[in-house]
């Protein structure tokens, strides 16, 4: 086991298409500790979720954690398909953009298939906090950074987010603060706050 630098925004494998995962590449020793590399990664930076490209990697495979009771989970080829035309609005953060935060709206209810990383087809619907991740993690694979997503004005830099973000004292004074979603503390516990709480994905 290993823990692997991440790559911040500029490094080209960041914008790259990565390339899906055959089956023997899935059988082979080397991929099976990457996963388990990939995965030590996304806990030592703390991040709710991490992508290969993110380690240098440019393969189709994500680590993220969408049930803190299931733990951590593998998507490899992942497809997503968006179920409603409902988008949903969240902070956002990226290991691979240190320092930052931005709101970014995706639909709200999207479909993932993809392989776990024995190969075993897996599908999930999701809501929430979890089809935020999903596609935040899915889009490093087409080379697409939630910063091309964002709405350029909210983008904050960590300091100045938690002193004037739309959760901080100063937001609840000038009651410009956002209320903390319901539905986020069934699927993520206390995380509230979203991606706030770690670095990001
Ligand atoms: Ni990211």
């Amino acid at each position: 086991m290993a823990i692997l630098r991440v790559a911040q925004m500029g490094h080209p494998v960041l914008r790259m298409v990565a390339e899906p995962v055959d089956e023997e590449m899935l059988e082979s020793e080397a991929f099976q500790e990457f996963c388990d590399d990939l995965l030590e990664t996304m806990i030592e930076y703390d991040g709710a979720g991490l992508a290969a490209p993110q380690v240098h990697v440019s393969l189709r495979v994500v680590v993220l954690t969408l049930d803190d009771e299931a733990g951590p989970e593998f998507f490899v080829n992942p497809v997503i398909t968006p179920l409603a035309t409902e988008l949903r609005r969240s902070w956002e953060g990226c290991l691979s953009v240190e320092g930052m935060r931005g709101a970014v709206e995706r639909p709200a209810h999207v479909r993932i298939e993809a392989l776990d990383r024995d190969g075993t087809p897996k599908a999930y619907e999701l809501h929430g906090f979890p089809a935020t991740v999903v596609q935040h993690e899915c889009d490093h694979l087409d080379g697409v950074l939630y910063i091309d997503r964002v709405e350029p004005k909210t983008l904050m830099f960590q300091r100045e987010y938690r002193r004037f973000g739309p959760y901080s004292d100063y937001a609840r004074e000038m009651g410009t603060n956002e209320p903390e979603e319901e539905d986020e503390e069934e699927v993520a516990g206390d995380e509230t706050v979203e991606m706030d709480q770690n670095g990001g994905g």
